[in-house]
């Protein structure tokens, strides 16, 4: 696990976007694709942006980048609330991403079960099997959620499934996300947090008790691969000096 914390939010998307560059390029050398799973919320917009901006759409040979979701609301696609919808403006509208290269939750069938197991399938035929992702974008809610993965929730459990509806009673709603053996199995991890909002939850994850039904995103932790944890100052700011 790598720790880097950042004086500005700025630094840490610049960092980010040369590791989504740099892991995708290799990714593409090495199986002639590179798959991505987005985090949803607010803090990747940024993020998107910077990617689709003059500095790095021309870095990496988008026909070659297949965008999945770690998470998703239970909102129609054009909603204001849906991460497809978000990454959509910000990102592949941008870079005129073919849709073919967009698996995201079909939020529009009918029922949650539903709308998890076709994503469920729609992943399970990309990867001819259980996915390795080659890199997985994570933000960390301030009850230290992480995808759609909330504290005391049935989806902390599932252990066999790549893709899931959660009742998450706290908001009132479902919630679809990918599971930890999911996320686990994936080549690289990015969590990109900011806000002093966030220090009082990143301190007690990354240096408090193991307690992943308390703090889901302790949970987090690459099988095989490399986990980043990209932090601004501001959300690193109680953190130990000798963490970081
Ligand atoms: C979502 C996300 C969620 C998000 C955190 C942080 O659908 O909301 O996937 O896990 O990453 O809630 O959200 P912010 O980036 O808005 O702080």
């Amino acid at each position: 696990m790598e720790i880097k914390v950042f004086e500005t939010i700025e630094n840490l998307n610049t960092f980010a976007a040369e590791k989504f560059i740099e892991i995708g390029t290799q990714a593409i050398k090495n199986h002639g694709q590179f798959t991505v799973a987005l985090a949803g919320g607010s803090t990747p917009k940024a993020l998107f942006q910077l990617l689709a901006s003059n500095k790095y759409n021309n870095k990496i040979n988008w026909k070659s980048v297949f965008f999945f979701f770690g998470d998703e609301r239970n909102v129609l696609p054009d909603d204001d609330e849906s991460n497809f919808r978000m990454a959509n403006e910000n990102l592949f509208q941008p870079l005129n991403i073919d849709s073919d290269n967009i698996y995201r939750w079909e939020t529009e069938i009918e029922n949650v079960k539903k709308i998890a197991e076709v994503y469920e399938k729609s992943i399970q035929h990309f990867f001819r099997g259980f996915p390795k992702f080659d890199l997985i974008l994570l933000g960390m809610g301030d009850d230290s959620h992480t995808a759609s993965l909330f504290p005391s929730t049935k989806a902390l459990n599932e252990m066999e499934k790549t893709a899931v509806e959660n009742r998450v009673e706290k908001l009132e709603t479902w919630r679809f996300t990918l599971t930890f053996p999911a996320i686990n199995n994936a080549e690289n991890i990015i969590f990109l947090v900011k806000g002093a909002e966030k220090a009082e939850t990143l301190k007690r994850v990354l240096e408090g008790e193991f307690q992943p039904e308390k703090y889901p995103s302790q949970n987090i932790k690459p099988e095989n691969g490399k986990l980043f944890w990209l932090i601004d100052k501001s959300a690193a700011g109680l953190l130990n000096k000798n963490d970081v």
